[in-house]
């Protein structure tokens, strides 16, 4: 599967969103990731519907929507309204994983499960035929610019076999500390879309930026 790229909106310059939203697409980025914090569940608060919906008009690029808040039920209908693709949750956000994914699946989006770095993988075992995409931690939630946790590519090698064996197409999605040579290790052990929000929108050319992400450069 080719690699594709989700520029983590969190490191822009919030100041001037809509040309940064602008900028990373035409730079080549596959889809648009937003970090959605609720304080409580990690401990920062970033944006909600509102500022997904204010977005929405400015770009093609499927919204990638990262959910970090608990609960995430009340609000599911609300970021797909405001035009989220994907709706991905952590399975600590709630009692029933099963029925959240069914629900986001019902609301016409695709579905993804959160893993953080404490979290194991048997927790998308029992449900990869409601998954789209399986999102790996490689830092702890909350914050951009953190340094990529080894431990995880263990993980991510454990997630690709999951999917190899389901026979399913589900994307094996990695968020924190990616760049490109973090990038690299986590295709060598099986990843093929990654976030990256400081290594693109704090580097002088977000074009080099993802090709680098890819392996191009
Ligand atoms: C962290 C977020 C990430 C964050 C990544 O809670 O889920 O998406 O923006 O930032 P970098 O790429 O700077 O680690
Ligand atoms: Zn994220």
């Amino acid at each position: 599967m080719p690699i594709l790229v989700a520029p983590s909106l969190l490191a822009a310059d919030f100041t001037r969103l809509a040309d940064e939203v602008a900028a990373v697409e035409q730079a080549g980025a596959d889809w648009l990731h937003l970090d959605v914090m609720d304080g409580r569940f990690v401990p920062n608060i970033s944006f909600g519907p509102v500022v997904v919906k204010a977005l929405r008009p400015l770009t093609k690029m499927p919204f990638d929507v990262h959910l970090m808040i608990a609960p995430a039920d009340p609000y599911l209908a609300a970021f797909a309204e405001a035009g989220a693709d994907h709706l991905l949750v952590h399975p600590e956000a709630g009692p029933h994983l099963h029925r959240t994914l069914q629900a986001i699946r019902a609301l016409g989006c695709r579905a993804g499960v959160v893993l953080n770095p404490a979290t194991p993988v048997e927790h998308v075992a029992t449900v990869l035929d409601l998954l789209d995409i399986v999102l790996v931690m490689s830092v702890n939630p909350g914050f951009g610019g953190q340094k990529f946790i080894d431990s995880q590519l263990a993980k991510i090698a454990a997630v690709r076999a999951m999917i190899a064996a389901s026979g399913r197409d589900i994307r094996l999605e990695v968020d924190g500390g990616i760049d490109a040579a973090t990038a690299r290790r986590c295709i060598a052990a099986g990843a093929d879309t990654f976030v990256a929000g400081t290594s693109v929108f704090h580097s002088g050319d977000y074009r080099a930026a993802i090709a680098g992400l890819r392996g191009d450069s």
